[in-house]
């Protein structure tokens, strides 16, 4: 039984969730939620929460600054009872901008999810975890040949690199967890290097990386796993053809590791059904919740022992960078004055 009435970012979702605040019946259960996520899949997991609890999932869909836009003006009549986004940079603003409130201490969220993946303050929580990884075209480069997001401003690479633009929060977040790492200077330097070596002016999607890194524009590229895993599994023949061609690297092994980030979410701050909220929450870190709702969009579990998509499984363990998803948040700003002043643009 279908029992979401979402649909994708139109007026008419933020409609279909006031509508359902207004006309259901107060006895029937129900929540509001608020989500950047886009993968059909996920309404397999409202639907195993409504069979759990019988609590009915509404929601909107639409990316994170629309969503944080649309709970600011909404203001303390929001319908919002959970906000996910995507993006620890994402999950940041929403807390700062004041849209979420602490889940409480004695919630189970707190001991399921790994504290470096949730804020310390309890205001949102890690669901799916994703790599940014390197990703190389496989005749050109051996994996051998780099392994370090800091290689990539080696002088070896002149013309071989290429992104997409700083006004992605990927890259923010990436450049984030290296300020974190090696400083503000060391950075900045770092960027400009990367910046000497690219191919072409940068654009475009992940996607768009990984297909011109298969076409020989680029060598190297810089795209969450998940990407390339979608690539492999298509339909389309070409597309399959484009993922044969194109290898992944797990930078910086031999170090602090790869940078992991995370989609997530809290409690809105004026949610009307909060215990629904928290049992939402709680519910993602089940089992059942975890395999679909990072499976839905290849992504890590963040609970141990949930089987991964086996494509993604198939580029191998990994040492993952432990930094905490609010520190690249808070250095979100700073990461895209540095790239822009780079000209990262
Ligand atoms: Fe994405």
């Amino acid at each position: 039984m279908f029992l979401a009435s979402g649909a994708a970012m139109t007026a008419v979702a933020v409609h279909q969730v006031w509508s359902a605040r207004d006309s259901l019946a107060q006895s029937e259960k129900f929540l509001n939620l608020y989500t950047a996520r886009h993968y059909d899949a996920d309404n397999q997991v409202y639907e195993g929460f409504f069979n759990k609890t019988g609590i009915k999932v509404n929601f909107v869909e639409a990316p994170a600054d629309v969503l944080i836009e649309r709970v600011k003006s909404e203001g303390v009549n929001s319908p919002a009872d959970v906000i996910i986004t995507v993006d620890g940079g994402n999950l940041w603003r929403t807390q700062q901008e004041g849209l979420f409130q602490k889940v409480p201490a004695n919630s189970r969220l707190y001991t399921a999810i790994p504290e470096n993946l949730r804020d310390p303050d309890g205001y949102w929580f890690g669901f799916t975890k994703r790599a940014r990884v390197i990703m190389h075209n496989k005749s050109r480069v051996k994996p051998t040949d780099i392994a370090r997001y800091e290689d990539l401003a080696d002088t070896k690479w002149r013309g071989k690199v290429i992104v997409r633009s700083s006004s992605n929060v990927y890259n923010q977040s990436l450049v984030g967890s290296m300020i974190a790492a090696n400083g503000e200077p060391q950075t900045e330097a770092w960027a400009k290097g990367v910046v000497a070596n690219f191919a072409r002016k940068p654009e475009g999607n992940d996607t768009t990386q990984i297909k011109e890194v298969a076409a020989g524009i680029g060598d190297l590229t810089l795209a969450n796993t998940y990407y390339l895993v979608r690539l492999a599994r298509s339909s389309k023949p070409e597309d399959r053809d484009i993922a044969s061609k194109v290898g992944v690297i797990f930078p910086n092994q031999g170090d602090r590791g790869t940078h992991i980030n995370i989609s997530g979410g809290g409690i809105a701050r004026y949610a009307p059904n909060r215990e629904a909220a928290i049992q939402f929450l709680e519910y993602l870190t089940t089992p059942e919740a975890q395999q679909i709702f990072a499976g839905s969009n290849y992504e890590y579990p963040v609970l141990q022992g949930v089987p991964k998509d086996e494509v993604l499984a198939s580029f191998g363990d990994f040492k993952e960078d432990s930094l905490n998803a609010k520190i690249f948040g808070e250095l979100n700003d700073t990461a895209l004055k540095l790239m822009d002043r780079a000209g990262w643009t």
